[in-house]
This record gives structure tokens, sequence and C-alpha cells, in this order.
């Protein structure tokens, strides 16, 4: 680790480099502020140590110039004894920490240490935090469909509101995805997300899970707890699988998104909070409605801004982009090349597990597979036999040709299998009248 020390009294920073590169620091001196930010500019070193007192250029002035100059860098400060006051003011402007003169070299060792740590263990934690943050940008999104351009776009606008969100869609569409895209892009990234997954806790205690209870509220509440909305406080709650939410828990719901209020089980204080709520379902809600069994208040409440994420079977164009996105995203090292003919079975294939499954296939492949190219061997059977897309035909063309009288029988042909020898039906998929298909049977000899 490279050391700037700047200090004008010459002894000390003697003595101080001396001790510091005993011990494997790479030291370079200065005696006055000015040539210490001189050097500071050209670069390299991962730690300042300064003195507060000095003439002309003041240990604070180094602090503000380094500190512009770079974040990251750590900085000590060297008092003079009993001038504490100037050193917090220090800690307030930026630097790491200070010491005391005057001091032994096992308390400068263990000051520079500790800011050391204290230092990486932040910059870990910002860059964990933007990982974060650009694990949900939308751009680590795929949607490549019309459909999908659509969901991103109201995802987009309604992520800066504090508008209630219901995510519709089958199960493995990306609804989780799409809530957390909300919430990381939303101005309430900084403040937790917090997620409950309905059907997985009982409803006895759902209740208490998501409003907290007090002590003696039931047995076994033997002491105040917060909730699940106490804890989304300034941020966002994500409410999954909200369709088997209870009726009794509906209604306490409802309080919430209307009074933003609510009581913890036993409690008869109201607790107020600030939190921005996204639903989640993969059942019909409406439906749900209509047979009583959700309330209609409440489903319009949550359904503020509907996004309604479409199954993978209907928008096909996106599946090219997904299993390169996925291949990417897990195997990163490794490169993979895949087959058109795969391309064009995942894409026949129905889904009805969605992205999900396809993510799973894919894994799949990549684990079985030979070497880096996956073909057809390579897929699930179930895939190779219905990713036979039903609509499509194919004929062949010989070098030599092929008559276009052959080219008609093959299709007349197709379609009365089709419509299983339903000529009307026929005819209208060929878009000629009946008449017309019956006199062509005829001359190419079909009956
Ligand atoms: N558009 C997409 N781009 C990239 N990955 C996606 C996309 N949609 C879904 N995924 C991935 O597919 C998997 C399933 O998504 P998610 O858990 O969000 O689905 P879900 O709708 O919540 O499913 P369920 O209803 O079963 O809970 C996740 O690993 C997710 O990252
Ligand atoms: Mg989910």
């Amino acid at each position: 680790m490279r050391v700037l020390l700047i200090d004008d009294d010459f002894n000390l920073n003697k003595v101080i480099g001396y001790q510091l590169e005993k011990n494997g620091y790479q030291v370079e001196s200065s005696s006055n502020g000015r040539e210490g930010i001189e050097r500071f500019k050209k670069g390299g070193h991962d730690i300042v140590i300064s003195d507060i007192q000095m003439p002309d250029v003041s240990g604070i002035e180094v602090l503000r110039e380094v500190r512009r100059l770079n974040k990251k860098t750590v900085i000590i400060m060297i008092t003079a004894y009993g001038s504490v006051d100037n050193a917090i003011e220090a800690c307030r402007m930026g630097a790491d920490d200070y010491i005391s003169k005057p001091f032994g070299q096992e308390q400068l060792l263990f000051t520079i240490e500790k800011a050391v740590r204290l230092r990486s263990l932040q910059s870990e934690n910002i860059e964990l935090k933007t990982e974060l943050t650009d694990k949900f940008r939308f751009d680590n999104m795929v949607a490549n469909s019309g459909p999908m351009q659509n969901v991103l776009r109201v995802t987009q606008k309604v992520a800066a509101s504090n508008a209630t969100v219901l995510i519709l869609g089958e199960s493995g569409t990306g609804k989780e995805l799409i809530a957390r895209a909300i919430h990381y892009n939303s101005p309430r990234r900084e403040k937790p997300l917090v997620t409950v997954n309905c059907p997985s806790i009982p409803n006895n205690l759902l209740e208490s899970e998501l409003f907290g209870h007090v002590k003696g509220a039931f047995t076994g509440a033997v002491k105040d707890r917060a909730g699940k909305f106490e804890q989304a406080d300034g941020g966002t709650i994500f409410l999954d699988e909200i369709g088997d939410l209870h009726e009794e828990l509906q209604a306490k719901l409802l309080r919430v998104l209307q009074e933003h209020e609510f009581d913890r089980v036993g409690g008869n204080r109201p607790i107020r909070v600030d939190v921005r709520v996204i639903a989640a379902t993969n059942q019909n809600l409406l439906e749900l409605v209509k047979q009583k069994k959700f309330r209609e208040d409440l489903y319009y409440r949550l359904s503020v801004v509907p996004i309604n994420l479409p199954a993978l079977r209907d928008r096909r164009e996106d599946i090219p982009f997904l299993v390169d996105f996925f291949l990417k995203k897990n195997y990163g090292g490794q490169s993979y090349s895949i087959s058109p003919e795969v391309i064009a079975a995942l894409k026949a294939y129905d889904w009805p597990g969605n992205v999900r499954e396809l993510e799973n296939v894919i894994e799949r492949m990549v684990t079985l597979a030979a070497d880096n190219t996956l073909t057809m061997a390579d897929l699930p059977e179930y895939i190779q036999l219905e990713g036979h897309d039903p609509s499509s035909f194919s004929i062949k063309i010989p070098d030599e040709g092929i008559s276009l009288d052959s080219v008609e029988r093959l299709v007349i042909k197709e379609v009365l299998k089709r419509s299983s020898g339903n000529q009307s039906q026929a005819a209208r998929m060929l878009q000629i009248p009946r008449h017309v298909l019956l006199y062509r049977i005829k001359k190419l000899g079909l009956e």
C-alpha cells in the first residue's frame, strides 16, 4: 500500500516513514500542504496521513482537496494533543480517522489498519448495492417482443410513482422480476423490499406476519413484534399470490391501502406506515371477484395499475433472446452455440411453465451437453415431440424440381387431414369456394 505522509515536522516525518516502511508500506513524504496535494495529484496513493496544523496550506485544506479528487483514499489526520475538536471536524469532512500526538507505532499501525478495513467494507457495500440495482435495471430483462415492450413501458412509468400495482400472469412469466424491477428503479430503492408469499404462511399466522402483534395477543406472543408492513416502512411490500388471501385479511389490507394504517394483532393503537404495495397472482382475480371469493373493492384498490404479463407462448419472438440471455447469465465463462433447429423447436413448444421452464431447460441442456454446441439430441424429448409446430407444414423440393400439381395435391391432403375430411372447412382454409375444391380433388385424383 502506498502512503503519502504530509507533515511540516521533519523529524516526525522521518520517524513515521521509517516505522511504516518497516511494516511493509511504501511511503512518500512531503513537508507542506501544497506540495502534498501536488504529489497526490500524480496519483497512486492508497492512504494519506496529514498533520492538521501546518503553516500555509493546512491539513484541512489537504483533506478537502484529496477527498474531492478521490472518494476512496483512506485519510488519517494527525492532531496536536488536546485539539480534538479540529479532528472531529475533519472526520465530519471526510477523514477516516485521526490520531493525537504523541502516539506510538502500535497505535499508528492499528489506526491505519482499522481505517483501511472500514473503507474496503464500505466500498464493498456500495458495489453490492450497485450490483443489486444493476441486476434489476430494465435492460437486464429480456423484452424484445411487442407485448413485453408494452409491459416494460408501463413498468418504467409506474416505478417512478407510488401507485399500487397488480401484476397478473401465469406461473413463471416473471411477476416477481417485474415487482423487483419496480422497487429497485423507484425512489424507494434504498429502503427495504419486503416479500410476503401469502399461501406459504398458515392463515392464522399471516395476520401477525403482516401486521405484527403485541405481547400476549395469543399464546406464544411473548413480546411485541413488528410485522412485514412495519419492516417495509419507506419501501415496498410485495404480496405474492394475493388471490389466496383470507377474507378477513382482505378487509385489513383494504384498510392499509385506504388509510395507510393498521393495528398490530391485539393492539389498539393504529400504526401508520408509508409503504408501496405491489401484489401479484397467477389466478384470475376478476373470476374470484365474481365468485365472491375476493373483495371487489380490494380488487379495484389493488389494480390501480394492472400489469399483465403475457404467457411465453404468446410472445415466441422473445425465445431466442431469452435463450441467449440464460446462456450468458448462467454459464458466463463458456460460450455455447445452439443450432437453428433447436431454436425452432424451442419456439414451437408451448411452455406451460413459461420463462422459468425455459430457464430450467437451458440449464439442463448445458449440464448434459457433450460439448459447447447444443443440438436436438440435448433437447428434452417432450420438447422434441411437442415442439413440432402443428401449424407448420413443409415441402421438400428435390434438386430435379417438383410439379405444381403435386404441391397442390400435398396441400389439399394436409388441409383435408386437419379438417378431418370436412370439405366446407377445408375450402374455407384454402380460401376457395367449395365447388372449386371439389373440382380440384377430382382433377388430382384425390378421392
Ligand atoms: N423477461 C425476462 N427476462 C429474463 N428472465 C426472466 C424474464 N422473465 C422471467 N425471468 C426469469 O424466470 C424465472 C421466473 O420468474 P419469476 O419468479 O419472476 O416468475 P413468477 O411469475 O413470479 O412465477 P410464479 O408465479 O411461479 O411465482 C426467474 O428466474 C426470472 O429471473
Ligand atoms: Mg412469483
